[in-house]
Formats: structure tokens, sequence, C-alpha cells
């Protein structure tokens, strides 16, 4: 609900359990008065009788830091959301409030500059407590510079200390759980890259240094952008703190020119109350309700050659892999790399999407049609924004590829990235991709995105047109072929954030498949991602990445926790392996959907001895816990895990023992689950109220 109070020029939008209130000041600047609790207009409009008078600082504008939009100018020094350079020089934005429109959702604030002919307009949209927020700029004057647009900047109350909380990663690596006491000063956490990143992702919590899992205030953001982007977490020696984020990074300017607007991408702001754990399931709620597409989907049950069989794809290899796939309960067949032009290794054929001669000398029709009578949907990889410059494609194009003059080339993995932001490059990607799905039976698509961005101009076109080019490449190949599913890919997760999420199906959370290190990459990705995107492959063991041998139920134990896949040399499984494995698929199916739709609880954090986490159905009938013991200390027997949210007079039954357990019980002495002894012993509970 969004409610405007004209008389002292305020607004307050609530959603069930959190209102953030905005007061227009004498100088047109939009103070946040209070982001937390829900309050009552009324409450909220007694905010301004309780102003403090600010004490008297010579040198600094004692405000500063308490606005929802700050732009250059003034006597503010801090980080500012909005910056420019108008056509003569002049940098400091004088912006003046015009108006407003305003529905029960959505709050549009218009202002525009003093003197230059650019407007500004601060988008917000309520989803339940997350705001979403974008930018929208006008210019109707010469062409200005915009050296930064961040599309939110959310003011935080004071509170007796700041953690800042976020996920940082490499290759194999990602999304890894950081906490750490947020320092003076402004710390940047950004992609020069081009693409999301392996190394941070664009998102932040942050509480008062006292949150757990289960308890605590905690205010977080995150951005729907898939190029380079950068979060500020400003803390000012006021001890007022900012979080601003946005699309581009430093040093990239771009020019606004006359006529021409800039639309933000969207960044999400939520306040919750119950810690870390409750932040999350808000999270994981928003984009299962707003989100993704099809979100109220079972994803299925995938196969993926890649770690089978790397560029050596056959026709009989992958009919032979699908063969042992169906038996297990696969549902999607996924052919990785190597099954296009001259794809036999990463020197050749990107750009050249049509099926390997020699391989497929009667095209991928009799594969697909195999798959298909096997029972299972058909899925194709693809890294449609590359090119190698061993291609037909490069040869033809040349001049496609993103590359400055008298600078050197740099070749990694050995291809290029195409300059999406060309129209020609975005057609042809499109029709490519188009005439593919319409030729050939393909129910998904698994989209890579294997390099960064090198050797780049600083100019937007590039920078931001690639981006947009690639979300309406997906949006429209969405609406041509309504059935096709979409993982998003890069190197593992280089390419995971709110943006792509709202086009494509899942994605492939890391490269990295050994079953302990994917403990930690899961929990940070928990944080703000929901387990129904989360792609999770069991491999073999010895692990090709890490060389760590794990055995096979711990290996499905830890990838049932999201989107469950196998991407082992089932050929070489064996046969025990192979019908265990079957008996997993089937547990996974009978737990999928409260572990794809229903709320997750992290109830012990990987790091000790046991970790766990509880899925519970939205209606609290039936609840999936998976515990792993990553390894065994001292002798030391296992602690109950107490579980959460259950109903405390409620009795639920143990679907493979019978046993009858009392909610109460559980949720104060925990669960015993019946672990192996020894390391890697690993159990999925399965609880269904009587
Ligand atoms: C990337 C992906 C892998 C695989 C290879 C194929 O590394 O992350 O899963 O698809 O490309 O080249």
């Amino acid at each position: 609900m969004i409610y405007h109070d004209s008389q002292h020029r305020l607004w307050v939008l609530s959603g069930p359990s959190s209102s953030y209130v905005l007061h227009l000041d004498e100088a047109d600047r939009p103070r946040v008065m209070h982001w937390g609790p829900r309050l009552t207009p009324e409450q909220a409009a007694s905010l301004l009788l309780r102003l403090p008078r600010p004490g008297f600082r010579p040198v600094e504008d004692p405000l500063e830091g308490s606005f929802d939009l700050i732009a250059t100018g003034g006597m503010c020094y801090g980080q500012a959301g909005l910056q420019v350079r108008f056509a003569d020089g002049t940098r400091d934005l004088e912006l003046v409030f015009t108006g407003q429109r305003r529905t029960d959702r959505e709050l549009v604030l218009a202002y525009a500059d003093r003197h230059y002919p650019l407007t500004v307009e601060c988008h917000y949209r309520l989803y339940g407590d997350v705001i979403e927020r974008h930018l929208v700029l006008r210019n109707e004057g010469e062409p200005v510079t915009v050296a930064r647009a961040d599309s939110a900047t959310w003011v935080l109350p004071r509170m007796n200390g700041y953690r800042l909380g976020s996920v940082r990663g490499q290759w194999g690596a990602e999304t890894r759980l950081h906490r750490t006491e947020l320092p003076y000063g402004e710390t940047v956490l950004t992609s020069r890259r081009g693409v999301t990143s392996h190394q941070a992702n664009p998102w932040a919590m942050v509480d008062d240094g006292t949150a757990g899992e289960e308890h605590g205030a905690v205010y977080s953001c995150a951005l729907a952008w898939s190029g380079s982007w950068r979060l500020t977490a400003q803390r000012l020696p006021t001890e007022r703190v900012t979080l601003s984020a946005g699309a581009g990074h430093d040093p990239v300017t771009w020019e606004l020119g006359t006529g021409e607007e800039h639309v933000t991408p969207v960044c999400a702001g939520l306040f919750t109350e119950g810690g870390f754990g409750a932040a999350s399931r808000a999270w994981h709620d928003h984009q299962l309700r707003h989100v993704l597409p099809h979100a109220g989907e079972v994803r299925p049950v995938l196969y993926n050659s890649w770690e089978a069989t790397g560029f050596d794809v056959s026709m009989d290899g992958q009919i032979r892999l699908a063969e042992s796939a169906a038996r297990m309960g696969v549902e999607l067949f996924v052919v990785d790399d190597g099954w296009f032009g001259a794809r036999t290794h990463d020197a050749a054929g990107l750009g050249d999407w049509y099926p390997n001669p020699h391989r497929f000398p009667d095209g991928l029709g009799p594969l697909i049609d195999r798959v298909h009578e096997l029972g299972m949907r058909f899925g194709l990889w693809v890294e449609p924004e590359m090119v190698n410059p061993d291609s037909d494609l490069y040869r033809a194009h040349p001049d496609w590829v993103i590359h400055r003059p008298h600078r050197r080339r740099t070749e990694h993995r050995n291809q290029l990235v195409l300059d999406l932001s060309r129209p020609e490059v975005g057609d042809w990607l499109f029709r490519t991709l188009d005439e593919l799905l319409a030729k050939n039976a393909i129910d998904f698509l698994k989209w890579d995105m294997n390099r960064p961005f090198t050797e780049a101009g600083p100019d937007e076109r590039l920078w931001l047109g690639h981006v947009r080019t690639l979300y309406d490449v997906l949006d429209r190949l969405r609406a041509a072929h309504p059935h096709v599913r979409i993982e998003s890919c890069s190197s593992g997760g280089g390419r995971v954030d709110l943006g792509i999420l709202r086009r494509t199906d899942q994605v492939w959370t890391s490269d990295n498949t050994d079953a302990l290190d994917r403990l930690d990459i899961q929990h940070g990705f928990s944080q703000l991602y929901p387990a129904r995107v989360m792609g999770a492959w069991v491999t073999d063991s010895p692990n090709p990445f890490t060389g760590r041998e794990i055995p096979l139920d711990f290996r499905f134990h830890v990838a049932m926790a999201g989107v469950l896949a196998i991407g082992g040399a089932l050929t070489e499984w064996s046969r025990a392996d192979l019908d265990r494995a079957a008996e997993l698929v089937a547990d996974y199916k009978r737990i999928r959907p409260l572990v794809q739709h229903g709320r997750q609880y992290r109830l012990l954090p990987p790091g000790g001895e046991l970790s766990a986490v509880q899925y519970l159905a939205a209606d609290g009938g039936e609840a999936a816990v998976l515990v792993h013991r990553r390894g065994r200390r001292f002798g030391h027997p296992d602690p109950g895990i107490p579980l959460r949210a259950l109903d405390p007079d409620g009795r639920y039954r143990d679907t493979a023992t019978g046993e009858v357990h009392h909610g109460a019980v559980l949720l104060t002495h925990g669960l015993f689950p019946d672990l192996a002894p020894g390391d890697y012993a690993s159990a999925l509970l399965h609880l269904v109220r009587e």
C-alpha cells in the first residue's frame, strides 16, 4: 500500500510487515525518515515532529547520507548515486520536485533540474515487503555525460553497529558467504567484466552485528542486472549508512543524447526481521512470485554429458548415456559442448550453430527422437555470445567482435566476445537460435557465457547494450518458443542475478561439482537465491575437479538441496551405483516439491562436523531434512538437530521408518538421524504431519 500525505509532503510505502517513509524537505530533497517495521501513516507523520535539530558543523551538510536520491551537488561530498556532467562542464544537479504519479503499488516521483532540461524520475514498486526501485533520466538539452545512475540508494537507520554480508568467489568457488564489520568510508562490490561475475554477486545484507540465522533485523538489496555493476556500501563518520547499486562500473561513462531516455535496471530493497534465514526466505519467495518465469513448475531431474565426455561427443556415446540416464529416472537429457560446427576442442567452432556433420551426419533429429522415445526432454548447450577465430562466423564477420584498434587481443579460451550492441549482431543471434529451435525439437537450452570482456571501449553502447540485447533476444526467443526452458551458465555461476532470473528457469551454480565444496557454495547461493533455480549435479568419484572421493549417497544428498541433476560418466558406474542412484532419484522426486517450492531453513551451516538444511511445505504439512556429516572428529556422537517452524502440537511421521515424532520435541531436542559411522555420512529425512 502506498499512502501520500500532501500536507507534510510524505509518502509511506508499506508491505505486510515493513514501511519505507519518504519526506520531501524544503529543498525538494527526498529524505528517508524510516525504513523498518511497519508504521501507520499517522505514526509515520509523527516522525516529522521528532526531527532532531541538526547540530552546527561548518563544513558539512548535516543531512548527508539520509536521501533516497543523491545527486552530486551542494555540500554533499559522499557517494552520489546520480552523477552527470552537462555539456558546459557543470557537474552539480539542482533537482526540483515536479510531481508524482501513484497507484496502490507504484509511485513515481518526478524531478527536473532547475536550469538544464534534464528530468529524473524515481520509480518505486511494491511487492509485499520488497520495494523495486529504478530511475528514468530524460535529456532534452545538449548531450549529458552520465558517470553513474544507480537504480537505488537505500538509506539505513541508525544502528548500534553495521555488519555487511555478501558473497565472494572465483571460478569453481562461487558464492562463498562473507560477513564483516562495515568499515568507515566506501566499500565497493563490483564487476568490471561485462558479466555478473564469479568474484562478487550484486546483493548485500546489513545487520547491526548481532543478527543470527533466526533472529535480528536485516536490510538487504539486490540489483537485477547481468553486466558490469557496482554496489557501494557507505558508512559516514556520522554513522549514516547507505547501500547504492547500479549498472556500470568505474570508469565507464556514457552520453545521454538530446531527446534520449535512460531507464536503469531495478534494484530491490527489503527489510526483514527474523534473521538471515527470514531474509533469505523472503527473497526466495519474491523470486518465486514475481521474478522467475514459470516459477510454479517443478524443475525436472537433468542429465548433462559434459563431465562424462568433454568434447568427445558422438551419437552413440550420447545415446548410451541417455539410456542409462533414463533408467535412473532422469527427465531431461542435455548434450553439452562439442555437438556443433568444428567444435571438437575449444579452439574452433564457436559461432557455427549447426550440427557437426561428421558427428551428426543426419542432424540432431535421430538423437532427439531417441531421447524423447526414452521419455526424457532434450536439452542443448549453446554459447551464442561468443566466437572462435577459427569459425565460419568469424571468417565472415571478423569485425563483429569486441575489440579496440591498436590493442592486443586477449583470446581467453581461444574465443572472443561478439559485440551484441551492434544491431546486426543482435539480429543474427536471434535468427540463429530461432532457427535452431524451430528446426529441432529442443526443450531446453543451457546458455553459456565463458569469458568476460577485454579490450572494450568505455562507452555505454557496448557495456549496457550487450546486456540489453541479451535480454531482448532471450525475451523474443521465449515468446517464439514458449515451451523452451533456459539455464543460465557462465563458466558455472558467473551470471546469476535477478535480471537473468527474470528470463531463465534455472542456473548452473558452479563448475565445481565436489560435494564438500558445494556445501559452502550452496550455502552462500541460498542467502539470496532459491533452491528452485540452483542446478546441482552428482558427478564421479574421485571428483574430476578436486580429486576427492565421496560416497554416492553423500553426493546425492548434497545435490538434492537444489535442482538435482546427474553429470557423471554413467557408462563407467557400477551396477550397484546405478541401482542406488535410481533409488536416490526416486527419493528426490518425493521431496522435490518441498525443496523447489517450500520454505528453506538452514539448520546448521557448513563448516562444522554436521550441516543440515530443512525444507517445509507452504502448508506446514511436510518437511524434508538433508543432513551431511563431512567428517567425524574425536568419536563425538552426533548432536540432535532442532527443526524449525513445525507445529509444536503436531505429530510428524518419518516416511522411511514409520516413527512418529512430536513437533515440540523436534523443535527443541531435534532429530537424531541414523547416520553411518565415519566421514561423508548423510541422510534424507522426510516427515509428514499426521
Ligand atoms: C563451461 C560450463 C561447463 C561446460 C563447458 C563447456 O565451462 O560452465 O558446464 O558447459 O563450459 O565448454
